[in-house]
């Protein structure tokens, strides 16, 4: 069956890796997500946006995770997998995910004041607790994508905030914004230029505060290069983006980051493989020649993720 991140999480810990949490909308990707993480023994938290819920559609989506579970049962797979709630922004959303069969959800309450954030978060963990489910709450806002007037209204995770949030609402685990944001647009730069390091003197000093305690990474994807290229071979346009480097990804895995949240780079693997298609068989029109191929891109992405960048693989 489907578990919580109780345990996951505190063997991340101990084992010094993050496991990863993976966005998905249909059928293709979740099996794509659960045959990588098979093949690669990996821990894996499936997770769905209030958006991507709706459109699945919420009486539907039970029956997808149900199917993913059978097919870790039907492979002997000793893998755990979490259903989660990505970014639920109220009670009732995370209360009607938790009656429909979650194991886990985030409330994102990070853009109203402390108090407020402090308070919706609380309510989530009394109604989720009673039901055995874990609650992901975060604190500190993530840079917007695409221009910098958007990035200023970024505001780094506060260390000195952390003890007291925990102690005022219990969550499970806390998302923390030190230099990562999401979309495929994280970073423009000029050539031959990096993209800025992440503030791990704030995941340290978090760590320093709250011991143990799991920390969660939003906005995570690499923006792989050899897919924007692949992109824009095939017809595509996505010039100048760059994500979080996969150096910086291991060493937060090593640290108190357990959970890694990636969606866009499973978007952009799945297009660059439906445009190479599109474009060198134009008169292909069976949905299974495209799609299948795009199933087996973000397979191999998931491999490689766990393997070389969140250490989770191997473990179960
Ligand atoms: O953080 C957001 C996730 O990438 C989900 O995006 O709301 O478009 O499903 P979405
Ligand atoms: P990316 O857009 O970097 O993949 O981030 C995904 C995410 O944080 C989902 O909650
Ligand atoms: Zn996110
Ligand atoms: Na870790």
């Amino acid at each position: 069956g489907l578990v919580n991140t109780k345990e996951m999480f505190s063997r991340a810990m101990t084992g010094k890796y993050a496991v990863p949490a993976y966005n998905f909308n249909n059928m293709e990707q979740l099996q794509a997500i659960i045959t990588g993480c098979i093949r690669s023994n990996s821990p894996v938290i499936l997770q769905v946006s209030g958006s991507a819920r709706n459109y699945i559609g919420a009486g539907f989506l039970p029956h997808l995770a149900a199917a993913a579970r059978s097919m870790v049962e039907e492979a002997r797979s000793a893998i755990p997998v979490a259903l989660h709630l990505d970014h639920g922004n109220s009670f009732e959303l995370a209360k009607s995910c938790i009656e429909a069969g979650f194991s886990s959800v985030m409330i994102d309450a990070s853009h109203h004041s402390f108090e407020e954030n402090a308070k919706l978060s609380r309510e989530v963990v009394e109604y989720a607790h009673d039901n055995d489910v874990t609650v992901e709450a975060e604190l500190g806002v993530l840079a917007g994508i695409e221009d910098e007037v958007v990035a200023e209204k970024s505001s780094y995770t506060r260390p000195e905030e952390v003890e007291k949030f925990l102690e005022m609402t219990g969550v499970d685990s806390l998302a923390i914004s030190i230099g990562t944001s999401h979309g495929a647009h994280k970073f423009k730069l000029k050539p031959g230029e990096e993209p800025p390091p992440l503030k791990f003197d704030i995941l340290e000093e978090i760590e320093r505060r709250v011991p143990g305690f799991p920390i969660v990474l939003h906005g995570a994807s690499s923006v792989m290069a050899k897919h924007i290229e692949q992109i824009n071979r095939f017809g595509g346009k996505m010039e100048n983006t760059a994500g979080i480097p996969e150096e910086q990804l291991r060493r937060a895995a090593a640290l108190a980051v357990c959970k890694v949240n990636i969606d866009s780079d499973g978007r952009l693997a799945m297009t660059a493989a439906i445009r190479q298609i599109f474009a060198e068989k134009p008169s292909e029109f069976d949905p299974r020649k495209y799609l299948g191929p795009a199933r087996d891109e973000l397979t191999e992405m998931i491999i490689h993720k766990n393997t070389q960048v969140l250490g989770s693989a191997g473990r179960y």
